[in-house]
């Protein structure tokens, strides 16, 4: 089955890795639009990987959620196993992978919590659903039956709907200070194109690797 499935087999952009802005940022925005006006599914969704204290890898999927000029952003809780893994080793890489398109983004660097000011804003921004789940917490604890998230998620619902301005202790934005990001398209001919821009002490420096 796995054999006879297709891969990279449909029609894909170009990239003209000559023609890019100096740093990459931009570029990543600019592919970001392409996806959206695409209609890629959920293009603002990225494996998140960290390291934890034994140097065991563990990655997950999260949700993009600012873009500027430092980097990229994720709010998740600061308790959950990855909050606790980038308290120790705050080394991270991100990668989104746009199927339709062909395109993989690699970011590697380093991930600090935003203050407190923008996670407390980010919180308050998601839907009701969303900061009920966020503020019932816990995540990544063993749970013993779905009866007691039930119980907690009730008790969640009761406590915004008495203050819709409870904010969760934990709920952390964390921003991402890249120091390499890979430009990844591929070609129906396997002669993919790599672009990679690395941090140096004035700006970013760019190069390509073989596919
Ligand atoms: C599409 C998608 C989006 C997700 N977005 C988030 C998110 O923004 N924040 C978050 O904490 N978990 C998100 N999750 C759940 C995480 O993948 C993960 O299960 C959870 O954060 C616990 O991870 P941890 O045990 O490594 O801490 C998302 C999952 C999926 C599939």
């Amino acid at each position: 089955m796995l054999r006879g499935l297709p891969v990279l087999a449909h029609e894909m952009p170009s990239f003209d890795p000559t023609d890019v802005p100096d740093a990459p940022v931009p570029l990543f925005a600019a592919w970001f639009a392409t996806a959206v006006t695409a209609g890629v599914d959920e293009p603002h969704a990225m494996t998140v990987s960290t390291v934890d204290a034994d140097g065991f890898p563990d990655a997950r999927v999260l949700i993009l959620k600012d873009l500027d000029d430092d980097g990229w952003a994720f709010a998740t809780s600061a308790t959950s196993a990855k909050g606790r893994q980038l308290a120790g080793n705050p080394r991270v890489a991100l990668t989104f992978h746009w199927r339709e398109l062909g395109q993989q983004v690699r970011v590697r660097g380093f991930a600090r919590p935003a203050d407190p000011a923008a996670s407390r804003q980010d919180f308050l921004a998601r839907p009701f659903g969303s900061r009920v789940a966020t503020l019932t917490g816990r995540q990544s604890e063993p749970l013993a039956d779905r009866a007691a998230l039930d119980i907690a998620f009730a008790r969640s619902r009761a406590l915004i709907g008495a203050d819709p301005d409870l904010v969760a202790e934990s709920h952390t934005v964390y921003r991402v200070r890249p120091e390499t990001v890979e430009f990844w398209q591929a070609d129906r001919e396997r002669r993919h194109v790599r672009l990679r821009y690395r941090r140096t002490p004035d700006g970013w420096d760019r190069e390509l690797l073989w596919p």
